[in-house]
């Protein structure tokens, strides 16, 4: 089989990557993508780094042998945990590996006019340094306040209320980036983008959001491109999901958050 004909995989712990996956429907209509949502395993930001690594490893794994063409990494935890480990994966397939956490850092320091940027992310990817090291070594001075939201991930995927608890709680997460005097927060989960009406409002319109999606969708195309791997048909691309939790529930919110009709394309599989 042509490579340029096999899938694009991605993964995430659940429907937090139908973000990334979003931007890459818009910008690669033509390609076609295989969504590993790990949510029989979810919450991964609360997960320690070694328990990580073997789910990442287990997914990328079962991706690589179902044939993919490149492995995106859809998720700041597992970026954090086992991006490298990944990505000697992919090495080894001869399969490419985009993930999140670069992208996002880049924009940041190209667009924040004080220098005083901002992480939102789970308490995984805060603890790894990842984001830190990322701004570190783009080599502009920065102040960075990063803040860990054990909830947020978990409130957002599980059906999201925004009760005054919610708005509480979330509050309670801006505060400090308010403090700070933040001009850009990175959203560092892919979870965020799905509520990021909600934390504009708290944090204020002066305040830039940075999603890697878009980042994402860009970096996969001209990967692609070099390597002669785009996909050749004019029309729109297929998109299927492997799901570890229960199907019906991650049909009835991917649905919702990709507003493209999920029933019939979405399968069990046990990792
Ligand atoms: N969407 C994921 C991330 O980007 C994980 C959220 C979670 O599973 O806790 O970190």
């Amino acid at each position: 089989m042509n490579r340029a004909e096999l899938p694009i995989g991605v993964f995430d712990s659940g429907v937090g990557g139908l973000t990334v996956l979003h931007e890459c429907l818009v910008s690669l209509p033509a390609e076609d993508f295989l969504y590993l949502g790990d949510s029989g395993h979810f919450p991964y930001g609360t997960k320690p780094v070694a328990e990580l690594r073997d789910r990442a490893g287990a997914i990328a794994t079962q991706l690589l042998q179902r044939g993919v063409k490149m492995l995106v990494i859809a998720c700041n935890s597992a970026t954090a945990a086992a991006g490298d480990e990944i990505r000697q994966l992919g090495a080894e397939a001869g399969v490419p590996v985009v993930t999140v956490v670069g992208p996002e850092a880049e924009i940041a320091a190209s667009i924040s006019g004080s220098g005083r940027v901002g992480v939102l992310a789970t308490p995984a990817t805060v603890d790894s340094g990842a984001y830190r090291r990322a701004l570190d070594d783009l080599g502009r001075p920065l102040t960075v306040t990063e803040v860990a939201a054990p909830d947020l991930a978990p409130i957002i995927q599980n059906g999201p209320t925004f009760d005054e608890e919610v708005l509480g709680l979330v509050r309670g997460y801006c505060q400090p980036l308010s403090e700070a005097g933040i001009d850009t927060l990175i959203l560092g989960c892919t979870h965020y983008p799905l509520v990021a009406p909600m934390l504009q409002r708290m944090l204020g319109r002066d305040v830039s959001l940075v999603t890697a999606g878009h980042a994402i969708a860009a970096a996969i195309q001209r990967e692609l491109a070099a390597s002669g791997e785009l996909a050749e048909s004019e029309g729109e691309g297929d998109y299927r999901f492997l799901v570890s939790g229960d199907v019906g529930t991650f049909v009835e919110v991917g649905t919702r958050f990709l507003q493209l009709p999920l029933a019939g394309r979405a399968e069990k599989v046990r990792i």
